[in-house]
């Protein structure tokens, strides 16, 4: 049984002080919440803050990158040392963004997801497709080529470890998000190239959807047999709308 995730990417959004502000205000939404895993990646800066005001919640604390070295000389980068050290239990890697703005491979991504293990750190392996390779029809060959290149490194006695995102580009963002039914497709073809590598323990895996989740989409979403959690943006930036998603109750019945 995959006990849900669902995390919230600030990005880079939010202050030390606009972090705790979040923290006060959401923990009581969630008080009392059973059975799901709650998430949140704070920009590197508020870390060590965030992370102070979580203790004690079973609220976890993730970075949202990380080096796959362990330390040297490679200014303004983070080792997974450091995000352990502030009491990171799971870390985002190769996000879209990064793999587009910062030029990250799959092999890197590798790399991190690799270090990370070794730190008992969890990586949420970002992958997904752009619009024109979904128009193309090249949307399952990138998002199976994405798993299989970003995993390499990961033994399969890790697998329940790990944690997959599936982020499809042209829905981050946009308010544009994939159908709960085209979601599902992809994260069943997701479980099965996790099958190829790892056999039985893809059944383990937890395979989570990123793409302009709202309060008023994550009922249908959770409600597919292989999505098993959300990654989120734009909407984990307010409290009381991030905690709407954490509970996932389903639409309210017009009157
Ligand atoms: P979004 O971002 O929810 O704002 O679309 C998701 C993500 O990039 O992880």
């Amino acid at each position: 049984m995959r006990v849900p995730l669902m995390a919230a990417n600030w990005k880079m959004h939010k202050t030390v002080g606009e972090a705790l502000a979040f923290v006060e205000a959401f923990l009581p939404r969630v008080r009392g919440v059973d059975g799901i895993e709650i998430v949140l990646a704070p920009p590197f800066t508020a870390l060590d803050r965030t992370g102070e005001a979580l203790a004690g919640s079973g609220v976890a604390l993730a970075a949202q990158d990380c080096h796959a070295e362990r330390f040297g000389a490679f200014t303004g980068e983070i080792s997974a040392t450091m995000l352990e050290d502030l009491g990171c239990t799971y870390a985002i890697v190769g996000h879209s963004e990064r793999r587009t703005l910062c030029g990250e491979t799959d092999t890197e991504v590798a790399g991190k997801a690799a270090t990370l293990l070794r730190h008992g750190i969890r990586p949420i392996v970002c992958v997904g497709e752009s619009l024109t390779e979904r128009e193309e029809g090249r949307a399952f060959d990138r998002v199976g080529e994405q798993v299989d290149k970003s995993l390499a490194s990961v033994p399969a006695d890790k697998a329940s470890e790990i944690v997959v995102a599936y982020e499809p580009i042209w829905a981050i963002g946009t308010g544009r998000t994939a159908s709960p039914a085209d979601a599902q497709e992809m994260h069943a073809f997701v479980r099965e190239c996790l099958a190829k590598r790892f056999g039985d323990g893809a059944h383990g895996v937890r395979i989570q959807y990123g793409g302009s989740v709202k309060p008023e989409n994550v009922y249908a979403l959770m409600a597919q047999p292989d999505i098993d959690g959300a990654l989120v943006g734009g909407a984990s930036l307010d409290p009381e709308s991030f905690a709407k998603i954490v509970c996932f109750a389903p639409p309210e019945e017009s009157p």
